[in-house]
């Protein structure tokens, strides 16, 4: 007997940012796995269980999820943000593939959030006009040189770069590492985003020079959204600039 499993995110932690759809998932399920904080942010009904984790434990979590959801439950996994970036989603999938063959008869459902760089983007403007991308700083599932190598790439390809996990206790140097790379390819006036905790009671949205940047300004809450060579900054009197970069690039010809 397969039961039902869905992924879903929970957005960047405003409550206003949960979908319906987000919510109507959480009304349906029975067994929740996740990391501790993210399960802290559901209102559970008395009949329905939480089973946490610690957010190094996506596999383990993800084979007990689908062992509960193999055995004819309705599971849901959650996620902050967006389930399919840097998440769960894709924590299920590897569990699914390397697991037994009746895992894939399960009826499987990702509900899609509010990814945090486009919660923090939507503070200071549009940084994400034009071509973006994503990059997650952790060196813990891919080598340090790699990281770099794309660093580069994006820099000099032109896109704004919205890094995730730019920092933690135990990866300390990585953001102040990709900043110095990136001063290399990138001008200095480009402007970097700080932005903390976006749409929590905590939140802190700051924008430096990538001159000025301070990889101490961030951390584990943090996504920081860096310019291309075509990102605006629109001072205001006693606001925070806007920031945003323009829908046409430098020798558009419509
Ligand atoms: C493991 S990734 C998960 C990303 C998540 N799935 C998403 O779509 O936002 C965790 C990283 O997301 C970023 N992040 C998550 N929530 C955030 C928020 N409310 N404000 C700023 N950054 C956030 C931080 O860079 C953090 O280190």
């Amino acid at each position: 007997m397969s039961g039902r499993l869905v992924v879903i995110g929970l957005g960047p932690g405003n409550p206003d940012q949960v979908t319906p759809e987000a919510s109507q998932a959480v009304a349906e399920a029975s067994f929740f796995y996740g990391y501790k904080p993210y399960l802290d942010r559901l209102d559970l009904r008395p009949d329905q269980t939480r089973v946490a984790s610690d957010n190094r434990e996506e596999i383990s979590r993800s084979n007990a999820a689908l062992e509960m959801a193999a055995s004819g439950h309705k599971v849901a996994v959650v996620s902050g943000g967006d389930p399919g970036v840097f998440a769960m989603a894709a924590a299920v999938c590897e569990a699914i593939e390397a697991g037994p063959r009746e895992w894939r008869d399960i009826e499987l459902s990702v509900v899609p959030g509010v990814t945090a760089m486009l919660a923090v983007a939507a503070r200071v403007g549009a940084p994400l006009g034009h071509d973006f991308c994503a990059i997650n700083l952790s060196d813990n599932l891919k080598p340090w040189d790699l990281i770099e190598r794309r660093l580069i790439a994006v820099a000099e390809a032109g896109f704004v770069i919205s890094l995730y996990n730019p920092i933690s206790k135990a990866r300390p140097w990585q953001l102040g590492s990709a900043l110095e790379t990136l001063r290399n390819h990138l001008p200095a006036a480009t402007p970097v985003i700080f932005g903390r905790a976006a749409g929590r009671p905590d939140e802190r949205i700051e924008v430096f020079s990538l001159a000025k940047a301070d990889a101490a300004k961030a951390d584990m809450a943090t996504c920081v959204v860096i310019g291309s060579p075509e990102t605006r900054l629109i001072e205001r009197d006693g606001k925070r600039p806007l920031v945003y970069t323009p829908r046409f690039s430098a020798g558009a010809t419509k």
